[in-house]
């Protein structure tokens, strides 16, 4: 932690140098650290979406929970509307930062209401004033994600995968937020469904200026709804970037080898580009190799990505990327 950092007051969020390690048991009496993410930094303006990507494992989803203190990081600064978020002012930051799941099967209890399930933030957070106040809320809240009052008080196992999810986003919503975590919030939906459920985050962001942190292993998601996105490997950064810039200059080869894994809608275009395959699984992060973390599968690896981590550094217009021969 550094003390004396002091955020940029035109973000409304702010991570600084943000790691999480998790001890893992290596024998009887020996721990090692497993560093799921190590030493990232980003910033979200309010109402604006950062895109975050990259692999299974890459440790996404880390970087979410730990940003709105669902774990306790081992390091680093994150700061809300210019505030520190730490154990002493995370209680009254909760109800502006709010996550919404991949799993719309596994995170909404099947037996209860959808009623309830919106109605449970209003309950924890004391956010009506009568029974008919918090009625009123939870209708509204429904209407705003696109779902019919007559389904107040049908079951969440009754639902769709993609109404589920609506269900799961009203929730999320009832809190007022100003940040939402959207941890591959469409990854699990049929392809139709996600485009809808991608615009219903827009339209909900254009009315309600709601940020969005917006994790998806597919960069065609990402880009879709971003205006930033970041890239992540082995639990660092590799490259940042406009959205726009990041799809048309890819720099970092980790980066060029996620889009060509892209399906092209077109398939002329598709046949005429040529794809890099990307060969291997994430390391373990456990067994971080040295230097570069991508350098196991690039193929442009040299002695010096073998022996220094590459920093990730400007190369114009914010357009950052962390590599040797870039
Ligand atoms: N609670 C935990 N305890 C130990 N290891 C964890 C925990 N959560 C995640 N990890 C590990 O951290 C790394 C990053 O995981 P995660 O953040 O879930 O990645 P992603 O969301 O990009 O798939 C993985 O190696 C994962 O096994
Ligand atoms: S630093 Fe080296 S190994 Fe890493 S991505 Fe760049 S060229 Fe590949
Ligand atoms: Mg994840």
């Amino acid at each position: 932690m550094d003390n004396n950092y002091k955020p940029n007051p035109e973000n409304l969020v702010e991570v600084n140098d943000l790691k999480m390690y998790f001890p893992i048991k290596t024998g009887l009496l020996s721990t090692t650290p497993l560093k799921a993410v190590d030493g990232v930094s980003f910033a979200i303006k309010p109402g604006e979406t950062l895109g975050l990507v990259g692999e299974s494992g890459c440790g996404k989803t880390t970087v979410g929970r730990a940003l709105i203190r669902l774990y306790k990081p081992t390091d680093g600064d994150v700061f809300f509307d210019g505030k520190r978020v730490d154990d002493r002012s995370i209680g009254a930051l909760r109800k502006d930062m709010q996550m919404v799941f991949q799993d719309p099967y596994s995170s909404l209890n099947p037996r209860m209401t959808v009623e309830d399930i919106i109605g449970e933030p209003l309950d924890v957070h004391k956010l009506y004033s009568s029974r008919a106040d918090r009625r009123e809320k939870i209708l509204h809240l429904m209407e705003l994600v696109g779902l019919n009052a007559e389904h107040a008080t049908r079951y969440a196992h009754e639902f769709s995968g993609g109404q589920r999810q609506r269900i799961g986003i009203a929730r999320a919503l009832a809190t007022n937020p100003r940040f939402i975590v959207c941890d591959e919030a469409v990854s699990a939906l049929d392809v139709s469904i996600q485009a809808q459920v991608i615009n219903m985050f827009e339209d909900l962001q254009q009315k309600l200026g709601v940020a969005y942190l917006f994790i998806a292993h597919d960069l065609l998601v990402v880009h879709h709804i971003s205006k930033r996105i970041a890239v992540m490997y082995l639990g660092k950064m590799v490259e940042t970037a406009d959205a726009d810039e990041l799809n048309e200059n890819p720099m970092h080869p980790y980066t060029t080898s996620l889009l060509s894994a892209v399906p092209y809608p077109d398939p002329i275009v598709a046949k005429s580009s040529k794809r890099i395959i990307l060969e291997g699984d994430v390391p373990s992060p456990l067994r971080m190799p040295s230097g570069c973390p991508f350098r196991t599968r690039c193929k442009y690896a040299t002695e010096q990505c073998a022996a220094e981590m590459p920093k990730l550094t400007d190369r114009g217009n914010g357009h950052m990327v962390a590599c040797w021969n870039k």
